[in-house]
């Protein structure tokens, strides 16, 4: 089944949520105002490094954690206006929690660790928990495994059993802090195709890890960044800069939005930025000897345009407008400071030159065909 978010209401919505930890040895911002905001059914990984704040973040959602400032609103309710008792049923009911270290109950079977949530909240008939705790397990594929204790079975099962047991309120929302953190490659993708399922089946999972080859599995990556989030565009344009970077230009951006058709550059005009497609699509035009615009190309979300030219003369080699069905948003970055990227990163600086030769070889040969070969 396809999944068809179930209505326009994002999943979760953080607002300027901060978090200051004050201790002996002074004050922390852990987390700096964050703005964030999933919709249903994505599958996001969180991803940054060791005490840059996921954690935190992610405690904010399950409401494990409280924030000095601002909100989280998880499918329209506001998470930290609740009483504690409140919460911890709104949880059960709302949220399944997985954690790196499982945190199975020891002395329980793996069926009936599976039914403790049921039993938190009361949900479901009393007799039929125990066979919705079967199913649950046979889901994960531990329906043999169901009567065992967690340590009589390996790590990558103790794991599909939190998972099961996360499961067990059926929870729109599942929250996984490095799930398949202790586990080895192969527990890890059976780990992630299970959340690939889910998140058909219609959840929402945000999950934080450290493995950059999961997060080719996710529909959407948030960076964090010394508890900040980075700018996602800004992310996907540049993928090889460092998060430390890629913060620096989250600070340095300027956002410009434009209504469908509307022009964004006139060939010859002066460029001043470097601009990232956040979304809508643009079209690149050239005139051809009749002064018509011709179109010969067209960018779409986390593609940029401006490199030519910041690179090169100054002034744009092409016309750049809003394509008529769609209207734009970009982020601009000033020429200085994309001229001390690509001083400082030499990767970037290669990658960017390679798109140049492309691009102006693909205007000239549209230029050829407009001219018909006269120039
Ligand atoms: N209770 C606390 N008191 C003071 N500082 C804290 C507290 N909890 C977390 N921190 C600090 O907040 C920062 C972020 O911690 P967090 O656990 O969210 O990081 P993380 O990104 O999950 O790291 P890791 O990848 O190592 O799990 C760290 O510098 C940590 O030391
Ligand atoms: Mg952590």
């Amino acid at each position: 089944m396809i999944n068809q978010p179930s209505s326009f209401l994002p999943a979760i919505e953080m607002q300027k949520v901060q978090k200051v930890f004050k201790n002996a040895a002074g004050t922390f911002h852990v987390l700096k105002g964050l703005d964030l905001s999933l919709a249903q059914g994505e599958f996001v990984a969180i991803v940054g490094k060791s005490g840059s704040g996921k954690s935190t973040l992610l405690n904010m959602i399950t409401g494990i954690d409280h924030p000095t400032g601002g909100d989280v609103i998880v499918n329209g309710v506001n998470v930290h206006t609740m009483n504690e008792s409140t919460r911890s049923l709104w949880r059960g009911n709302n949220l399944g929690i997985v954690f790196q270290f499982f945190q199975l109950l020891p002395m329980l079977t793996l069926q009936e660790n599976v039914m403790l949530p049921m039993d938190f909240v009361n949900k479901y008939d009393f007799d039929e928990r125990p066979k919705r705790a079967l199913e649950l397990l046979a889901l994960v594929g531990l329906e043999k495994q169901a009567y065992k204790l967690p340590t009589t079975v390996s790590t990558g099962q103790q794991q599909c059993a939190a998972i099961a047991r996360a499961l067990a309120t059926d929870p729109p929302v599942i929250a996984a802090d490095e799930p398949t953190g202790n586990l080895d490659t192969k527990s890890s993708d059976v780990i992630i195709s299970l959340f690939d399922h889910l998140v058909k089946s219609g959840k929402t999972i945000v999950m934080v890890t450290h493995d950059p080859s999961l997060t080719e599995r996710t529909s959407r990556t948030v960076v964090i960044s010394d508890g900040e989030l980075i700018n996602e565009t800004v992310a996907k344009c540049f993928v090889n800069l460092s998060h430390h970077e890629l913060l620096d230009l989250t600070h340095n951006l300027e956002s410009f939005s434009f209504d469908p058709g509307s022009n964004i550059l006139a060939q010859d005009q002066t460029v001043d930025y470097l601009y990232l497609i956040v979304s809508g699509e643009v079209e690149i035009s050239l005139l051809d000897p009749k002064g018509k615009h011709r179109v010969i190309t067209s960018l779409k979300a986390d593609q940029f345009f401006g490199e030519i030219e910041l690179t090169g003369s100054g002034r744009s080699i092409a016309n750049v407008s809003a394509s008529t069905g769609t209207s734009v948003s970009l982020v601009g970055i000033k020429r200085e400071k994309f001229l001390e990227i690509l001083k400082n990163s030499l990767v970037t600086e290669e990658a960017i030159q390679n798109v140049v030769r492309l691009r102006l070889e693909e205007n000239r040969i549209a230029s050829e065909k407009l001219t018909g070969g006269r120039r």
